[in-house]
């Protein structure tokens, strides 16, 4: 059988759904901007993470990182998918910051934006971040 279609190690109506329970994960009491993000590996574990806020505000980290962080700091180096969900009908996209950390240890990765009615838009995060800035330039 041709391998050029592999199937998703955790199915994408699975990964959607984490990531729109994630928000309730988020710390967001400035901005009241919650967004919920799910990333599966490549063996099939899915780690799931709101948005945290600092009261000095530019220490904030998003959905995606913790969740990337979290993954990294168990182990975690294969990764497939990142779904993320906001509270909003518009879908939110990862910001320039989280785009470098996702390329820097998963640029592979699909991305799938979720808006609060459960629509779907999937890319690759070279869409996101064409021409990347990456260790091998120094
Ligand atoms: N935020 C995320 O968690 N992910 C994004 O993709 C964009 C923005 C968070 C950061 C901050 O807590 C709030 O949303 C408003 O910017």
């Amino acid at each position: 059988m041709s391998d050029h279609k592999k199937t998703a190690a955790v199915a994408d109506s699975v990964l959607k759904t984490a990531a729109l329970s994630a928000r309730a994960l988020a710390i967001a009491p400035y901005s009241g901007f919650r967004v919920g993000a799910a990333l599966s590996t490549a063996d099939g574990k899915t780690y799931e993470a709101g948005n945290i806020e600092s009261s000095s505000y530019s220490l904030t980290l998003c959905a995606e990182r913790v969740a990337l962080f979290k993954a990294l700091s168990e182990g975690e180096r294969a990764f497939e998918t990142i779904a993320i969900a906001s509270d909003t009908e518009e879908f939110c996209s990862p910001c320039g910051a989280c785009r470098q950390v996702l390329w820097d240890y998963a640029r592979d990765i699909r991305v799938i934006l979720v808006n609060r009615a459960g629509d779907t838009r999937e890319m690759p995060l070279s869409d996101l971040l064409p021409h990347a800035f990456d260790d091998r330039m120094f």
